[in-house]
């Protein structure tokens, strides 16, 4: 992987009017699938893990007849060390299964990090997260790892909902998966974790105010 300067990644971000972050992006497969489906869209996966990153870094270079996707741009970053040229200029932004500090701001949530999140985000643009549910059932780990209880309904409508709404955003939705139910996102860490193992998912989504009605 090689450095990007910000005018670089500026000048890229001005070449689509779609833009996904997909943050904590882990190996990156999802969102070299995605796009290579749609080719109008700027796919941005963001993790701190150079190496899990680099073999779908490696196939975006190749040419697109053998599988290449110049829409698809790997960022060694994380939520705490995003690039500043990102911020407004997301119009989704997708996190999938990820774990601890990601996680927590998320799903706690956490105000600063989430307020992060929302930061990346153009007016009316959406978010949507795909959490484990099942991660912190385990007492003795989940306050250890600061891990919410994001199984249990109340959790869910007293803090999460409220905090996704203070950070910024509105019309925030969540149910969980039904079991056997195929997720809008088909991950790695989502087809390990979930598939056939009796975990669920909890899915949340939420979008900034529009333009016109943004302050
Ligand atoms: C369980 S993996 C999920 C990877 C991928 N989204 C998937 O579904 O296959 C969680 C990911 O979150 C990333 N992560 C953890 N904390 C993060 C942070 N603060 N900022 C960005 N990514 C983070 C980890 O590096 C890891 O790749």
């Amino acid at each position: 992987m090689e450095p990007l300067e910000a005018a670089s990644l500026d000048a890229l971000l001005r070449r689509y009017r779609e833009v996904t972050v997909d943050l904590g992006t882990g190996d990156g497969r999802h969102v070299l699938r995605r796009a290579r489906a749609a080719p109008d869209t700027l796919v941005v996966g963001i993790d701190p893990v150079a190496d899990a990153m680099a073999d779908s870094a490696r196939k975006a270079a190749r040419k697109p007849a053998r599988g290449g996707a110049e829409n698809a741009l790997f960022l060694v970053a994380s939520l705490e060390r995003l690039p500043a040229v990102l911020r407004g200029r997301a119009t989704n932004v997708t996190i999938n299964y990820p774990w601890g500090s990601l996680l927590r701001a998320v799903a706690q949530p956490k105000e600063e990090g989430l307020r992060t999140i929302v930061e990346l985000l153009q007016p009316g643009a959406t978010v949507v997260a795909l959490l484990n549910a099942s991660a912190g059932e385990r007492e003795v780990h989940a306050a250890r790892l600061e891990l919410p209880p994001l199984e249990d309904p109340g959790h869910v409508e007293r803090e999460l909902v409220p905090g996704w709404e203070r950070a910024g955003l509105e019309d925030v939705r969540w149910r969980m998966l039904d079991p056997g139910e195929d997720p809008p996102a088909r991950t790695t860490w989502g087809q390990r974790l979930v598939r056939g193992s009796g975990r669920s998912t909890l899915l949340v989504s939420a979008r900034t105010p529009s333009a016109s009605t943004a302050s």
